[in-house]
């Protein structure tokens, strides 16, 4: 197919940089995200061509596709970027989404079934499966028509993971990059995947010229899987790279002064009380998060160690995420009701052990960082996680980290942070109080070399990275 537009920078995502809400008189809200993309996209600068293809998400974004007569968005709506969205079916969407990426994908990717009776693979999967390829495909087909001859495409993710392959099938002139945000199952796992479906995946991300991933354990467990599917070697030359992102410390240092962040910090010293120190967790409730565990090693550890009764406060914030999906919903439910049983049974008149909350609120969440003596990151298994990079780096006094040694964070924070088991809760009690217990010295001094390292590689100069590897 002809280029039609020609795009010479083309990113591909799920979600795209701004959504839509139909406010009451009927006109469209329109709310701008951040993270690596935003910033890659906004430091090549706007002599380049660039355009991003995302997805409608819901209803106020359709209806925005639909005033922006299907073409590109109002710049003005994007922050100046370039956005083509895509209004895709709604059952084909939510197939794709819900079904197969977010219930079947992302739970391979960071195991979270219940083997004895999950996953199971019959005949709605399959229907949700041709979705999906629907999905993909109509995401290949936009990019095509956008990109310039020998245009740089980055695709990212497991929601298009098909989408390389067959972008390259129909312009197989364009430079494909493909990354991977999520860990990558190690081959057992992946296995669990039926083996056609399992194929498919793999040489989809193999149409790429490249296929990058957070860290290199999810790189090696990529090529592992490519292996033991596949076969020896990888088949299509397709080149492997690992860039880590790192946090955009000029932007959070920036933005964690500003008024509102002060406001909120004056309210949460407000709910933490005075002279108490700070245990605080910043996630969407997710559950490869591992909220609730953190939250059992929290009660441990105030079990094992009353000498923190009324001198610690947890502070845990857990924004709703993927609420479509009744295990998330069930798995918010837990979370509240965890602690809340914790609150009564070790609360008191003027203390509040776990202060929870659930509405997302950008300059709350930095308050907390500032206001940060432990940060505990704990989850399952994680791409890379922010939260642990994003920290050290705003945190006004220096904090210890908690991390769990399955976040790809681990990678480059692991040395100067406390390291746990994720499912250990006894040895996540004791990090938290080997955490709270650090030296006011020793605990900056950690904090410091964890800022340095978690800051390593911006997000802009990440994005510029794969499109100059995209090059070679
Ligand atoms: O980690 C993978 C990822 O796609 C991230 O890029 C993003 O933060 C997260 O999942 C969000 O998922 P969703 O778009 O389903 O809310």
């Amino acid at each position: 197919m002809a280029s039609t537009h020609g795009a010479e920078v083309l990113v591909a995502s799920n979600r795209g940089p701004v959504s839509y809400e139909v406010i009451e008189d009927g006109s469209l809200l329109a709310k701008r995200g951040g993270g690596g993309l935003v910033s890659g996209l906004s430091a090549i600068g706007p002599e380049t061509n660039a355009v991003w293809v995302c997805a409608a998400l819901g209803g106020g974004d359709r209806e925005a596709v639909r005033r922006a007569g299907g073409g590109l968005l109002p710049a003005e709506e994007t922050g100046g970027q370039r956005v083509r969205m895509l209004d895709i079916d709604a059952t084909v969407f939510s197939d794709a989404y819900n079904g197969i990426a977010n219930s079947v994908l992302w739970f391979v990717h960071h195991m979270l079934y219940q083997t004895p009776l999950e996953p199971v693979f019959d005949a709605e999967f399959r229907r949700q499966w041709a979705s999906y390829e629907a999905y993909n495909r109509a995401f290949a087909e936009a990019l095509a028509e956008e990109a310039a001859d020998g245009a740089a495409v980055l695709i990212q993710d497991y929601h298009l993971a098909l989408a390389p392959r067959m972008l390259r099938r129909l312009r197989p002139d364009l430079r494909i990059g493909h990354f991977s945000h999520t860990p990558w199952a190690p081959p057992d796992y992946f296995r669990l995947l039926p083996d056609d479906i399992a194929a498919e995946l793999l040489t989809g991300i193999l149409g790429a010229d490249r296929a990058a991933f957070l860290t290199q354990r999810w790189a090696d467990a990529f090529t592992d899987c490519c292996h033991a599917v596949l076969g020896p070697g990888i088949p299509s030359g397709t080149r492997i790279g690992v860039h880590g992102l790192g946090a955009d410390a000029d932007f959070l240092r920036e933005r964690a002064h500003r008024p509102d962040v002060d406001e909120r910090m004056a309210a949460l010293r407000e709910e933490i009380g005075e002279g108490r120190r700070t245990i605080v967790r910043v996630d969407r409730t997710e559950l490869s998060k591992n909220i609730v565990r953190g939250l059992l090693a929290y009660r441990q550890l105030l079990e094992d160690h009353p000498e923190w009764r009324e001198r610690v406060v947890h502070l845990a914030f857990a924004y709703p995420s993927r609420q479509d999906l009744a295990v998330y919903r069930e798995y918010t439910a837990e979370v509240e009701r965890v602690a809340e049983t914790i609150n009564s049974v070790f609360g008191t008149e003027g203390w509040t052990p776990v202060v929870l909350h659930v509405k997302d609120d950008f300059a709350r969440s930095l308050a907390a960082y500032r206001l940060a003596d432990v940060a505990l990151v704990n989850p399952i298994r994680d791409g890379m996680n922010l939260v642990a990079k994003e920290v050290p780096v705003v945190s006004d006094e220096g904090c210890a980290l908690v991390l769990s040694r399955e976040a790809g964070a681990y990678e480059e924070l692991g040395e100067d942070a406390i390291v746990v088991n994720p499912y250990d809760i006894g040895g996540t009690a004791r990090a938290l109080h080997e955490a709270l217990s650090l030296a006011g010295g020793e605990r900056a001094e950690r904090s410091k070399r964890l800022a340095a390292a978690a800051t390593a590689l911006p997000p802009a100069q990440w994005f510029l990275d794969q499109l100059g590897a995209l090059e070679r």
